[in-house]
């Protein structure tokens, strides 16, 4: 893509200390609960599968895909969820499992909609954090790493549907003027 550059933010031994670190966090919390790992299509496909390959306990896996309006980089406020759940979840305890977490507003709908199904529990999983970018409250119970304000691509996550399938994390910046 022309006009910009990928910066690594994060190679793949580095992310793989950090999803194992999380699986261990949910291993030892989710011990003898009946935990179902909600995925959020298409950005969290990548985490969830490593994830889930580092839990020492049982899981189901379910996926959620949801269409928010808006434009370009910017989450509106307008959620829909285009694929549901198929699983359900009433008395279990539920994990939502996010790639990044910007201004709050996809988790918050999310986790609002999910809790309507009287699960036992809904907490979150999140790869990134975008803190300085919250407009509404929310935090992930299970965080990998706090990220500054920028673009993100790679290990499932996209720019305009290029760079998920980078097995690393990148930062996007613009390239600098040519100099004459
Ligand atoms: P939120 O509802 O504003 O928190 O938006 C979260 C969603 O926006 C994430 O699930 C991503 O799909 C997308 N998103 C936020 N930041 C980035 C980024 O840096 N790169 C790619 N997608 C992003
Ligand atoms: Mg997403």
């Amino acid at each position: 893509m022309e006009g910009y550059r990928l910066n690594r933010f994060l190679s793949q031994e580095q992310i793989a200390s950090i999803v194992q670190r999380l699986a261990d966090q949910i291993s030892k919390d989710y011990g003898g609960k009946e935990l179902v790992l909600v995925c959020i299509l298409k950005g969290a496909f990548m985490f969830l599968s490593d994830l889930v390959r580092y839990l020492k306990i049982p899981a189901q896996i379910d996926f959620v895909r949801l269409a928010s309006y808006g434009a370009g980089m910017e989450t509106s406020g307008i959620i829909e969820i285009t694929k549901d759940i198929e699983i359900p979840i009433e008395g279990k305890d539920v994990l939502i499992i996010e790639d990044i977490i910007d201004s709050g507003r996809t988790l918050q709908f999310l986790k609002d909609r999910l809790s309507l199904a009287s699960p036992r529990s809904v907490k979150i999983c999140a790869l990134l954090d975008k803190k300085a970018r919250r407009q509404v409250e929310m935090e992930a119970d299970y965080l990998g790493i706090e990220v500054d304000n920028v673009f993100i691509v790679g290990y499932g996550i996209d720019f305009d549907e290029n760079y998920r399938h980078l097995p690393e994390i990148y930062y996007v910046t613009p390239n600098e003027p040519q100099k004459s």
